[in-house]
């Protein structure tokens, strides 16, 4: 099958892109390259250019009739950045993909992945959330995600478009050949700092909020390997007619998780059995706006998606160790 990524060039596109491969389908890769390294796109089917291009969009398809999917994630995703600059991100979260979007169906490519985002959630008091649990997106960006599944939701409702929206919970780890993965010089997201401390590239891990209402005060998320994340979008372009039939709807939501919460202080503990060293551990009050956090039911997962992840917290972040040493030879920079 060959399947339209938009965002093709990032790090869960590329690695998605991969994931594709391996099991006999072919990306075709949409990217600006806004964020995403050219090294990324390597030798696949590449289109350099943006997503509300609709010349391009009507030239790809053209060139690739067989299209038969679009996995949507070209987006902006840095949250204090969209705090900063709202009209960016609504531009082109919003915007664009809605010119996209509007694109496909007049093209007759009415299938549509799209990359939503665990950040819409509000806190319930278990931390576990299912598709239906109350949403509260607290950034510019998660409201772009929350806008735009709004806007497919009643787009598939009364045009061809066909919708599946994944909820990623929180991304780490590589693609098992160390292809591709996180690219950002200093990565601001939890693992991507313990990392650094690791390596002597920052003195310490500081541990942003300990007084949480969590079983030992820190935030808890659910780190799913990106390699389990690449695989459910495998299966959800491959089912997709059969996802959308068993719930009788023309678009539908699903949690991409592992249905386990990991605390802060306990990802420390397996990143430090995984490393086999300590690391220095700081502690501070908590960053503005940061979430306490969720962990996914994953239930709608394995029965509509029939999905289910499979790596384990220690696979994943011994995948970010192996990526931090080959980092540098892929991207060029430490
Ligand atoms: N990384 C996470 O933790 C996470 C969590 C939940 C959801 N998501 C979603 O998953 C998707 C992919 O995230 P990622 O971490 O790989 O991000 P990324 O920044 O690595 O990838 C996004 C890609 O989109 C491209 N892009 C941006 N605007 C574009 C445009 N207008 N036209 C064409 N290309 C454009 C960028 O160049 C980049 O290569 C995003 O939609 C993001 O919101 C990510």
């Amino acid at each position: 099958m060959k399947v339209l990524v938009t965002g093709g060039a990032g790090y869960i596109g590329s690695t998605t892109a991969k994931a594709l491969e391996d099991a006999g389908h072919t990306p075709v890769i949409l990217d600006s390259l806004l964020s995403g390294p050219r090294v990324f796109v390597r030798d696949r089917i590449f289109y350099e250019g943006d997503i509300a291009d609709r010349g391009l969009l009507t030239r790809i398809m053209e060139e690739h009739p067989d299209i038969e999917c679009t996995i949507h994630m070209a987006a902006r995703i840095v949250v204090p950045e969209s705090v900063e600059q709202p009209y960016e991100y609504y531009r082109d979260n919003v915007t664009k993909s809605l010119e996209l979007f509007d694109q496909l169906v007049a093209l007759g490519k009415p299938r549509v992945l799209f990359s939503s985002s665990a950040s819409l959630y509000a806190m319930v008091e278990d931390f576990e959330v299912t598709e239906e649990s109350p949403l509260a997106p607290t950034s510019p960006y998660a409201r772009t995600k929350l806008v735009m599944e709004m806007a497919l939701t009643d787009m598939a409702a009364a045009t061809d478009l066909r919708a599946v929206i994944l909820r990623y919970f929180n991304p780490i780890g590589s693609d098992p050949d160390l292809e591709s993965g996180i690219y950002v010089r200093e990565p601001s997201h939890v693992l991507g700092q313990l990392v650094m401390a690791a390596q002597g590239q920052k003195d310490a891990f500081t541990i942003t909020g300990t007084e949480h209402p969590t079983r030992d005060g820190t935030g808890i998320r659910d780190y799913i390997h990106v390699w389990d994340l690449a695989q459910a979008h495998v299966v959800a372009v491959e089912r997709f007619d059969d996802v959308l039939t068993t719930v009788d709807a023309p678009s539908t939501i699903v949690n991409v998780g592992t249905g386990h919460g990991v605390t802060v202080r306990e990802l420390v503990t397996a990143f430090e059995k995984v490393f086999g060293s300590e690391v220095p551990v700081r502690e501070a009050p908590p960053r503005p706006g940061d979430a306490v956090g969720a962990f996914a039911n994953v239930d709608k997962a394995r029965d509509v998606l029939g999905w289910t992840s499979s790596l384990t917290i220690e696979d994943a972040i011994g995948s970010a160790l192996q990526w931090a040493k080959r980092r540098k030879a892929v991207l060029g920079y430490e």
